[in-house]
């Protein structure tokens, strides 16, 4: 099969970004991406598309009525597609069996469903979803026992590895792209025409075949690893704050031994973001179902230290301030979890927040992207708290960060933007309540130039004094 026509069942982080680069890049082909969120669709046919993403206005404006559509006529799209990408979110289960670990498949299950129900010719479907091991067996079983006489399917799985932040990089140059099917005839064609469709722009090289189970294995096997590489690294941080070792000092040294390499050794607060934690809660779920539980048990403690951190970042913060932040105005800068996106899914500055309202703190919070209502929806969730009224009252939400540290005691850094590194940290110290206070929870500020000035600042994985840097300063004017 030559494929013409492409739908796209979920236009959320990955459907939207990911369609718009085959459009791109596939000018022959018609992509059509599908939500059942009137709003969504809305948006991504605006000005203002749903998610901030650099450089995906560009690439939406290029395509967007050409060869890429987003639309609510699901029926239609899915009726003259010849291939499916199911881009639907997989949730950890909030109720029943396997709460709070195990992936919840009711979105993988709706979207099955609505394809058997549509299609009327044979369909090559994807799973782009992230999804536990043996999905690709439950989408399979929904189609053949709902199918249309005639129609055939084959179900492929090609787990999505864009990061938020740098999606359309990710995208256009992927380092590799990976397609899991069948090992049946059938199968291993619908494989070579998926391959064709990512063979427009990424050498064939970079494009790994291997049976269904490894695939979607695999996707969830890289998000361990990565987050098994913060944890490990914010687990030396605190043995760094204990002993006067410095960590940056640390992931240099150990990063640079080839075999470990120096990507993702950053220490933080924390990991956030949809897929770290879901991903390996769904990993722990699955050894745990498989009767592993030694393996699950292995994975589980990179979820523990993240929690560890994050705790441990909020209760410095607190200890920092006479114990006390009640009615103290702080000011948070940076909700989303990381820079260069505007999701605050599991960001880690929920939780530092959510804490320090709590313990009766005025939170004064600014962040680049995210929407002022998103934040709002974090800090009064149900799961966050169960006195929304008081949390909101507690929150004050600022267009700059210049407004949001007027008269604040402290600053607390939650997300690494690069406009945080530039600020006129001496006219912030002027404004503020004294003594002043930063906590770094990204390490991405100049210390020394902070101390010099007079705050005090407390960051991952050093320990810094007012002391020790005025001696350093000192040492530096001697002959
Ligand atoms: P999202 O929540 O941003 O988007 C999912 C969209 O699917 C929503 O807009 C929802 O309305 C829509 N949807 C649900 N059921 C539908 C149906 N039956 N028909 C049409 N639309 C439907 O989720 P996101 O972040 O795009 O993630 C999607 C999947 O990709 C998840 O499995 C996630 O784990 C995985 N993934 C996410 C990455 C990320 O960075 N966000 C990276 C790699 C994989």
């Amino acid at each position: 099969m030559v494929i013409q026509k492409i739908c796209c069942l979920g236009a959320g982080y990955v459907g939207g970004p990911t369609c718009s680069v085959i459009a791109l890049k596939c000018p022959d082909i018609k992509v059509t991406v599908c939500d059942k969120s009137v709003d969504r669709i809305n948006q991504w046919n605006s000005e203002k598309l749903p998610i901030y993403e650099p450089g995906l206005d560009d690439v939406v404006k290029q395509c967007r009525g050409r060869n890429l559509f987003f639309s609510t006529d699901i029926e239609t799209s899915i009726l003259e597609a010849d291939l499916i990408f199911i881009s639907v979110n997989t949730p950890t289960k909030t109720i029943g069996n396997g709460k709070g670990r195990a992936a919840d498949l009711k979105y993988i299950e709706g979207a099955a469903r609505m394809i058997a129900e549509i299609a009327t010719s044979n369909k090559i479907v994807v799973e782009k979803s992230t999804v536990p091991v043996k999905a690709a067996e439950i989408i399979m079983k929904i189609l053949r026992a709902n199918t249309k006489p005639g129609v055939e399917y084959q179900i492929l799985s090609n787990p999505e590895f864009l990061a938020e932040g740098t999606a359309i990089v990710d995208l256009v140059e992927a380092e590799r792209v990976l397609i899991g099917g069948e090992e049946t005839a059938e199968g291993q064609k619908a494989v070579q025409d998926l391959c064709w469709v990512y063979e427009h722009w990424i050498p064939a090289k970079n494009i790994l075949t291997t049976n269904t189970w490894s695939s979607e294995l695999s996707k969830l096997a890289a998000n361990a690893f990565l987050a098994q590489r913060i944890s490990s690294i914010n687990s030396l941080s605190a043995v760094c704050e204990a002993t006067g070792a410095d960590v940056s000092e640390v992931a240099r040294a150990v990063g640079r031994d080839s075999r470990i390499g120096p990507k993702f050794l950053e220490a933080s607060i924390g990991f956030g973001g949809s897929c770290f934690q879901k991903d390996i809660l769904n990993l722990i779920y699955l050894s745990e179902c498989l009767n592993l539980p030694e393996v699950a048990a292995y994975w589980q403690q990179v979820v523990n230290l993240n929690d560890y951190q994050k705790t441990r970042f909020t209760r410095k913060v607190i200890e920092s301030l006479f114990n006390t932040v009640a009615d103290k105005k702080i000011a948070i800068l940076g909700f989303s979890f990381k820079k260069n996106t505007g999701d605050t899914r599991e960001s880690p500055a929920i939780y530092v927040a959510s804490t320090l309202l709590d313990e009766g703190a005025k939170l004064h919070i600014y962040d680049p992207k995210v929407e002022h209502d998103q934040i709002f929806y974090e800090l009064m969730h149900p799961l966050v708290t169960s006195e929304p009224e008081r949390i909101q009252k507690g929150i004050e939400i600022h267009s700059s960060a210049y407004s949001a540290v007027s008269g604040a005691h402290a600053i607390v850094l939650c997300t690494e933007w690069d406009e945080f590194k530039t600020l006129d940290y001496k006219k912030i110290y002027e404004v503020m309540m004294k003594p002043a206070y930063i906590f770094d929870g990204r390490k991405i500020l100049d210390h020394e130039a902070l101390l010099n000035i007079g705050f005090h600042v407390q960051t991952i994985g050093k320990r810094l004094s007012r002391t020790s840097s005025i001696r350093a300063q000192g040492s530096q004017t001697m002959p």
